[in-house]
Parts: structure tokens; C-alpha cells; sequence
């Protein structure tokens, strides 16, 4: 590898050729600040924040590739004055509501202000002046606070391929807006909310629902039954100080319970019906070779992604709701005639690590007989706020266990959060019930690993080969799609999670900021804990979970029967493109 060695504040530096300088200075441990940076998002080398001096010159080092000899200097009195200069003028046409901003504490434009040590402004002047806008189920824009570094335009244009947002007018007028500013609820977005975690501000968050599960929780009347995606037990300690990647489930349990709810259920006991729907169906289309491949349909982004990117392919998806669907049907249908319940009193509340959840159970399609499987959605990030408005001391619970019979889960169900996951639950089942035999090595580690497209061939024992593809981020989706489509591939199996890493570094998840994010592998981390619990597990095969054994015998009669298909499967619609 060709070296080239610079110096950085008086110290002799050797990187690769083609190291920024910010990189190269970060991997010396010198700290320039930076803020509308974001390795392998966003480079756009617009805030002038990370400016050093090179010369008689001050550039912006994110952008600035070092080079031979290079004399940079990063903490001069002219640089700092520069950069004080460019956040304070930032700071002058930005909505300063930071004590009541979701993200007070966790802004990056908090946290360099601090960082520079502005305690005044030196600039008034015209405000932007724009609505916010949330006619969106799930994703709730405020131009007001942007700050136009534009890594939500780069998150959704490079990585997800979406293209909902992009650069609208200039000068003064330049803002973030949908094709012919229309508003968020009317674009192609996808609801994965990928933008949110990649904001540096508060310029973009979740539709809240908070008020209305207290509302529920307040009502004497209602049965307010919770169930928590397998996800959110990686990463809700994060909100409460744990390190990254620290599975807390008792606690989480325990904190549910606290905040009253009737009954505390657990999603991922639907993850492993999942698996035996979705499993029979696979087998049954692999026997009629009709729609083929089949593609995983537990992502509701990734399922508004294929109606309006790619309709021709909408038979190829599993007819299989989403497990916190499925498992919200039969709360309404079998929960309530087991004990008695009047449905109109259920209320059940989802925790995703997903904003396009808060899309997708309002789709016409998720109901039984007019009533709706799931009433509200939460995010990781709102149930914490959920738990620290009620002073709940979440780092002192003690460990407590869902309740049933929603409440045990195999291995499988959990790995269900890291992408590869679902194709490794999935190939569990699928080959015990091809060969007969109880699979031992289940660790299907080929299936794992956070690369955005990974590719594996399992042989059946009649000699047929099955060719599984697994792809994270949408933009690695498409390339899968389109090679499927040219028949450049020849793929039986597609697994798809339309957020990168997948649904432990969902758009509803704790947010990381860009320079943490640098220094550790979050969706790594997340799914390592996901695979600790799999792995602590006794049971790691869905179709031997016995819970789902005594639905099948006692209610749902066999999979992909005439009950599963009204309570569990549903159907999808092709979208026109604006
Ligand atoms: Fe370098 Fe914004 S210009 S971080």
C-alpha cells in the first residue's frame, strides 16, 4: 500500500495515500471537530467546520486528501475563529428550542457548540420560516431546524436508492424537500427513517405516540396489552447508559410491567410462526415452482420499496404479515376468546426498531374483519421515554419474564433482528423438515456478517440446489433485484431488511452519533448480542417451540391453513411512482 507521510500540529503522520485529513488526523487521536460529515454517507464539505490551516489557506479537512509533505496546522487561533464562526452562523437561522428538542442531549449541533465554546451569538438575522410537516406516518419533518448538511438527502439517494427527498431552491432558499415540495406523506418514501438516525438534529424524528399509550394505559376501561420485537432487547439499554450492544430483556420486561401494562408479550414468539408460515409456504412454492423466488415480508419498508420500485415482482413476496402483525391478529382473535375479552376493549402497542411500522398497521390490509391487529406503535427511542417519564429506575430492575402464551421464543425468533437472521431461522426449520432429522449444528454462520449482500447454497438431500440471497439497505436490494431480474442470478430464496445492518440498527432504534459511529461497528455489536441470546437459548428451532406446537393443535389448526391465511397472511398493491 503507497504511504504518505504529512505532519499534523508538529507530529510526523503516515497513512495510506488517499486519507483525508480529517481520517488521518483521527487516527493520530487528533480531534477536529466535524458536523455534516458522516464516513461512507455524507461528505459534502458544507459547514466549514472541520476547517484547518494549510498554508496561508483554511480548508475543510473531511474533504482535503492528504498528501506528501503536507504541513497542517488544526488548532490556530485563525481556526478556531473560523469554525465559532461557521456554527454561529448556523446557530443564527436555527429553531434554539433545545430543552424541549427530542434531540436535546443527542445533537451533534449541541454538542460542537459546547465543544467551541459558544455562550453568545454574534449574528441576528432572517430565520427560515417553513411548516413543519407531518403528514407522514411515521416521519415527522421540521425545516426549521435543519442545518442543510444534507446526509439524510445522502441516506436516502446513495444508500437506499429511494430518492424521497433532495436539494430544493438557492441562496437563503435552499431547503430539504420531496420531488415538487410535496409533503413527506405524499412521496415515495419508504417509512424506514434511516434519515432520523443520520440527522444530526432534530430536523427529522419519529411520529411520537407516546401520549397516546398513556392515554390507553389511563383508561380504565382497556386492556392494554404490549409486545416487544426481537430488536429492541440489543438496544433499548443504550438509552439508559448501557455500552452499545447490551442485551437488557428482564429489565425491559420488568419496565413494561411497572408502567402498567395488562400483559407484556413477547414478538418474537410470533417470529417463530413466522418462520412456520413463511417456511410453508416456501416449501410449497418450491414444489410448484410458482413465484419463485419467494422474498421475505417481515419489513414493511422494504415491502413499500417492491409495490413501487418493482410491482412486476410483488407475487414473489411472502403473503406472511409481519410477526408483531400476526401476533396483534391473535390477540384480538384467540387471546381474546381464551379469556374472555371484549375485543373493542383491547388495545395492543407494538415496540419496533422501525418507523415504517407506524405506516404499515395502518395499511387497509392489517385488520381482521375491520379491526385493526395493532392500535399504536412505539420505537425503541419512545418506550425509553415512555419509562423515563414514569421515573422508572431502569438500570436497577430486576429481570423479570413475559407473560404467556406469547411469551417463549426459540433462537431463531431472536437472530430475527440481525439481517441473515429470518434465512437463518428459516433454513433451521426448513432443512429438519426436508431431511427428517433434528439439525445439530445450527449455526449457520455463512448466514451472517453485516456485508450488504451475502449469498449462500445449501444442497436438499434429493440434489436440489436452493441459492438464498440476504441483503440489507435498499440500495443493496436493488442490485439483488436486478440481478434476479436479468437472470444473472438464479436465486429461491431473497431475505431483505431495507435498513443497513438490519432492523438492530432500525429507524426507530437509539441513535448513534457520526463520530461514535466511527470508532465501533454499532449493527455488529447489536446483532453479537442478538446471536449471546440465541446462543443462552434451549430451544433454537421455531417449529419446536412448544407454544407454537399447542397453537397449531389448538386454534390455527396447520400452517398456511384456512386460519392462518384469514388472521395471518395478507396481500400487497402496486404504487404509482410520482
Ligand atoms: Fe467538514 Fe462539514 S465541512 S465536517
Amino acid at each position: 500500500m503507497e504511504m504518505v507521510k504529512l505532519t499534523i500540529d508538529g507530529q510526523l503522520v503516515e497513512v495510506p495515500k488517499g486519507t483525508t485529513v480529517l481520517e488521518a488526523a483521527r487516527l493520530t487521536g487528533i480531534e477536529i471537530p466535524s458536523l455534516c460529515y458522516m464516513k461512507d454517507v455524507n461528505h459534502p464539505a458544507s459547514c466549514r467546520v472541520c476547517v484547518v490551516e494549510v498554508g496561508p489557506r483554511l480548508i475543510a479537512s473531511c474533504t482535503l486528501v492528504a498528501e506528501e509533505g503536507m504541513n497542517v496546522k488544526t488548532n490556530t487561533p485563525k481556526v478556531r475563529e473560523a469554525r465559532k464562526m461557521s456554527v454561529e452562523l448556523l446557530l443564527s437561522n436555527h429553531k434554539r428550542e433545545c430543552t424541549s428538542c427530542l434531540r436535546s442531549e443527542n445533537c451533534e449541533l449541541q454538542t460542537v457548540s459546547k465543544d467551541l465554546g459558544i455562550r453568545e451569538l454574534s449574528y441576528e438575522g432572517d430565520k427560515t420560516e417553513a411548516v413543519c410537516d407531518d403528514s407522514s406516518w411515521s416521519i415527522v419533518r421540521d425545516p426549521e431546524k435543519c442545518i442543510l448538511c444534507g446526509r439524510c438527502i445522502s441516506t436516502c439517494s446513495d444508500i437506499q436508492t429511494v430518492h424521497a427527498i433532495g436539494w430544493a431552491g438557492r441562496g437563503f432558499e435552499t431547503r430539504v424537500a420531496p420531488a415538487f415540495d410535496r409533503s413527506l406523506g405524499d412521496s415515495v418514501c419508504i417509512n424506514c427513517g434511516q434519515c432520523i438516525m443520520n440527522c444530526p438534529v432534530g430536523a427529522l424524528h419519529e411520529r411520537e405516540n407516546v401520549q397516546d399509550v398513556w392515554d390507553a394505559l389511563n383508561d380504565p376501561d382497556k386492556f392494554v396489552i404490549i409486545q416487544t420485537a426481537p430488536a429492541i432487547r440489543v438496544a433499548i439499554g443504550e438509552e439508559f447508559g448501557m455500552p452499545i450492544g447490551t442485551s437488557s430483556t428482564g429489565k425491559m420486561v420488568a419496565a413494561m410491567r411497572k408502567l402498567g401494562f395488562y400483559k407484556v408479550f413477547d414478538t418474537d414468539f410470533a417470529a417463530d410462526l413466522t418462520i412456520m408460515e413463511e417456511g410453508t409456504e416456501f416449501l410449497g412454492r418450491l414444489k410448484t415452482g410458482e413465484n419463485l423466488p419467494i422474498m421475505t415480508s417481515c419489513c414493511p419498508g422494504w415491502i413499500k420499496f417492491v409495490e413501487q420500485f418493482y410491482p412486476e415482482m410483488i407475487d414473489n413476496l411472502s403473503t406472511c404479515k409481519s410477526p408483531h402483525e400476526m401476533e396483534g391478529a391473535l390477540i384480538k382473535a384467540y387471546y381474546r376468546d381464551k379469556f374472555g375479552l371484549d375485543p373493542e376493549k383491547i388495545v395492543v402497542v407494538s415496540v419496533m426498531p422501525c418507523t415504517a411500522k407506524k405506516f404499515s398497521v395502518k395499511r387497509e390490509m392489517m385488520n381482521v374483519n375491520g379491526i385493526e391487529d395493532v392500535d399504536i406503535v412505539l420505537t425503541t427511542r419512545e418506550l425509553a421515554r415512555l419509562i423515563k417519564e414514569a421515573g422508572i429506575d431502569y438500570m436497577n430492575l430486576k429481570d423479570e419474564d413475559f407473560d404467556n402464551p406469547f411469551g417463549e421464543s426459540t433462537g431463531a425468533a431472536v437472530i430475527f433482528g440481525a439481517t441473515g437472521g429470518v434465512a437463518e431461522a428459516a433454513v433451521r426449520t426448513v432443512l429438519d423438515i426436508v431431511t427428517g432429522k433434528d439439525l445439530q449444528d445450527v449455526d449457520l454462520t455463512q448466514l451472517r456478517g453485516t456485508e450488504g449482500i451475502k449469498e449462500a447454497s445449501l444442497t436438499l438431500p434429493d440434489g436440489t440446489v436452493l441459492n438464498v440471497a440476504i441483503a440489507n439497505g435498499l440500495g443493496n436490494a436493488r442490485k439483488v433485484l436486478d440481478a434476479q431480474k436479468s437472470g444473472e442470478k438464479n436465486y429461491h430464496f431473497i431475505e431483505v431488511m431495507a435498513c443497513p445492518g438490519g432492523c438492530v440498527t432500525g429507524g426507530g432504534q437509539p441513535i448513534i452519533d457520526a463520530k461514535q459511529q466511527e470508532k465501533c461497528d454499532v449493527r455488529a455489536m447489536r446483532a453479537k448480542a442478538a446471536y449471546g441470546e440465541d446462543a443462552g437459548k434451549a430451544i433454537r428451532k421455531s417449529h419446536q417451540n412448544p407454544y407454537i406446537t399447542k397453537i397449531y393443535e389448538e386454534y390455527l389448526g396447520e400452517p398456511n391453513g384456512h386460519k392462518s391465511h384469514e388472521l395471518l397472511h395478507t396481500h400487497y398493491v402496486k404504487r404509482s411512482k410520482f
